[in-house]
């Protein structure tokens, strides 16, 4: 039974999951002791270490299940940090004079900006994989773009705008048949569809606790054993030696006890309740507004709870300023007033004028049927005004 949300109650309706999620309130109550009480440092020798250093210890676990890995979990301090960590610690791990990092053009600026400091400071060369139409990397490109000299491939498993998820397993098998280390960031997948880092035959993967209902500032970097990485972070040896600094146990608690919901959600199900709704709005719209709704992103092959779509003659964001009842994203990104199309659905191919009439619209575990049908209303009824 999922738990009433009160930071949801009296609000607009919340369709940016893919943004952040909301705490959710089991979460909030597992993280508390360890705010309230059980203060100490896990690497004390004393009594006070007990709790805190168990409790991070089954944090690890609780997250390596959802992922179906071992004990090859780093805590972070965020999805950016925990890519970071992946990229530059990979690159710089294998002491190459010409290292080649190989990656794609719709990934988060986590990864995208992390390249472009390694090719400016760090003399590596990147390639970066376009897209298809959907947003999909060709497996085909990446067998060609391999060379001798590719340390890391880095493709994320679900993109944050469309959803589109990456055919990674396939990906992953090119790049190690070639000798190269594979990194996915999973921010935006993990919790929302099964993931197994066995199965995908991943080296290094990335999860975000504020993506899957646990609190901002806590992320994991999954980490094969055997695969070696530079820090960020130097100092004490805490995160084996990865990621120094005492450890945050209440935001590993919380991040824990998010991957146990998580699992616990899909094997209920969570998942197909979530893409029944997206899928009714979708339909909403489409019958109300024939002609004029274009799907961004794959429509088979994408993350359950998101729908990414263009509504003929209006932009995404004078849509939204017309209805304050709905909490929801764009395709563009504002800067100073001037509104420009996002970068993906640029990658895709789109025109400026779909890019910009896009709406990303994500759903997740407080979102119901009669919200949906709310959100449906208000915005078929803004549209039809606008065109
Ligand atoms: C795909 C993806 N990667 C990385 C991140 C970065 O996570 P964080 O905000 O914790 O740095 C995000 C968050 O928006 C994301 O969607």
């Amino acid at each position: 039974m999922i738990p009433a949300h009160t930071g949801l109650q009296d609000g607009p309706v919340y369709l940016d999951y893919n943004a952040t999620t909301p705490i959710d309130p089991r979460v909030a109550e597992a993280m508390r002791p360890y705010l309230a009480d059980w203060f100490g440092n896990p690497s004390s020798a004393h009594a006070y270490a007990a709790q805190p250093k168990a409790a991070l210890a089954r944090a690890r676990t609780q997250v390596a299940t959802l992922i179906g890995a071992d004990e090859e979990i780093v805590f972070t301090g965020s999805g950016s940090e925990a890519d970071n960590l992946a990229i530059r610690g990979a690159v710089l791990a294998a002491k190459s004079d010409r290292p080649h990092v190989i990656t794609q053009v719709t990934e988060h600026p986590a990864v995208l900006e992390t390249c472009r400091a390694l090719e400016r400071l760090h003399g590596t060369e990147v390639t970066y994989l376009p897209v298809d139409g959907d947003g999909l990397v060709d497996p085909a490109a990446l067998a060609a773009a391999l060379t001798e000299r590719t340390v890391l491939v880095s493709v994320m498993a679900a993109n944050n705008e469309t959803g589109a998820l990456q055919p990674i397993a396939e990906l992953a098998r090119i790049t190690r048949a070639h000798g190269a280390l594979f990194h996915c960031d999973a921010a935006q997948a993990a919790g929302k569809i099964p993931l197994n880092v066995r199965d995908l035959g991943v080296d290094l993967l990335t999860i975000v606790g504020h993506k899957m209902y646990a609190p901002k500032g806590i992320a994991v970097l999954y980490i094969r054993a055997g695969v070696a990485l530079e820090p960020l972070v130097y100092g004490g040896g805490q995160e084996r030696g990865l990621r120094a600094g005492t450890e945050n146990v209440a935001l590993g608690v919380a991040l824990g006890a998010a991957a146990q919901l998580a699992v616990e959600e899909l094997a209920d199900g969570g998942d197909r309740r979530i893409a029944a709704l997206r899928d009714r709005l979708h339909a909403g719209f489409a019958a109300r507004l024939p002609g004029r709704i274009h799907l961004n992103g794959p429509a088979d092959g994408r993350l359950p709870n998101t729908l990414n779509i263009s509504i003929d003659g209006v932009q995404g964001h004078e849509l939204l300023a017309a209805v304050p009842e709905i909490a929801t994203s764009t395709g563009s990104a504002c800067h100073s007033g001037d509104h420009t199309p996002s970068p993906v659905l640029r990658a895709m191919g789109l025109d400026d004028d779909r890019s910009l009439a896009a709406l990303r619209l994500s759903l997740g575990r407080w979102t119901t049927p009669d919200e949906i049908d709310r959100a449906a209303d208000l915005l078929v009824t803004a549209a039809r005004r606008a065109a």
